[in-house]
């Protein structure tokens, strides 16, 4: 388990620019070490600010896209193409431009394509055990104002599922109720796991998550990257932090 490093960047724009840059990065030397790369994307405003940065030159072009793998820490548990899923805003974004191959864009089943959020969740676990996810090289992660992270909910039942790589989150404090998460040990299967967080309204947040405060009270404080852990903040995440 690695310790936590903090960055403060500039501004929110120069965070997601920099954050692309780090990801691009990453993900070259992951095809050139294994032939192929893992990312685990986020939803939210950054999870956006930063696919739009990658779907931008220089990274564009830097990255081989066909041997990219493209996961996601949660889903809301909607059907496909609705505009609050993560996997839709990322394509709005621009993730749908990079030139993926589809088969490698793991897209969690909402209701049009499975029963329940337990069978998309058991379907995105067999996924992952098919496809080689589940050794992610950077899972990507925004923090909510709670501390939340992924659908991995402070005080919330489903955050402390142990023994399993997905779960199904019911009565989500924030809607949409149903959603499919990875749960903590998942995440940390990661070299790296980067938390990207901006604006004042995350502050707590993040002096909770660096500083450490129980995984009940702050899942981000709990969640590791194997190799490295790090906190990318604009200047406002960060202004609570000794
Ligand atoms: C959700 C949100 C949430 C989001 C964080 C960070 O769970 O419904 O998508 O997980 O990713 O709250 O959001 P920002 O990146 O917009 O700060």
């Amino acid at each position: 388990v690695s310790t936590s490093t903090v960055v403060v960047h500039p501004s929110r724009q120069s965070l997601a620019d920099a954050a692309a840059a780090r990801l691009v990065v990453a993900l070259v030397d992951a095809v050139s070490a294994r032939g192929v790369a893992h990312v685990s994307m986020t939803g939210g405003s950054m999870g956006s600010e930063i696919v739009r940065s990658l779907a931008a030159e220089p990274a564009r072009a830097a990255v081989d896209w066909s041997r990219v793998h493209v996961w996601w820490g949660d889903e809301r548990y909607l059907p496909a193409g609705d505009p609050d899923r993560n996997d839709t805003q990322n394509d709005e974004a621009g993730l749908s431009s990079l030139g993926l191959d589809p088969a490698t864009v793991h897209r969690v089943p909402g209701p049009d394509a499975s029963a329940s959020a337990e069978e998309a969740a058991e379907a995105y676990a067999a996924t992952l055990r098919s496809s080689g996810g589940g050794s992610f090289d950077v899972m990507v992660l925004g923090v909510g104002p709670d501390g939340h992270i992924a659908s991995l909910f402070p005080h919330h039942p489903a955050a402390g599922t142990a023994g399993a790589v997905t779960v199904a989150v019911h009565d989500s404090p924030k809607p949409p109720p149903d959603r499919v998460s990875l749960t903590r040990e998942c995440l940390e299967r990661s070299r790296e796991v980067w938390f990207l967080v901006a604006g004042a309204d995350k502050a707590d947040a993040v002096r909770r998550g660096v500083e450490g405060s129980p995984f009940e009270e702050t899942p981000a404080a709990h969640v590791h990257g194997e190799e490295r852990t790090l906190w990318l903040l604009d200047p406002d995440a960060a202004s609570e932090l000794g």
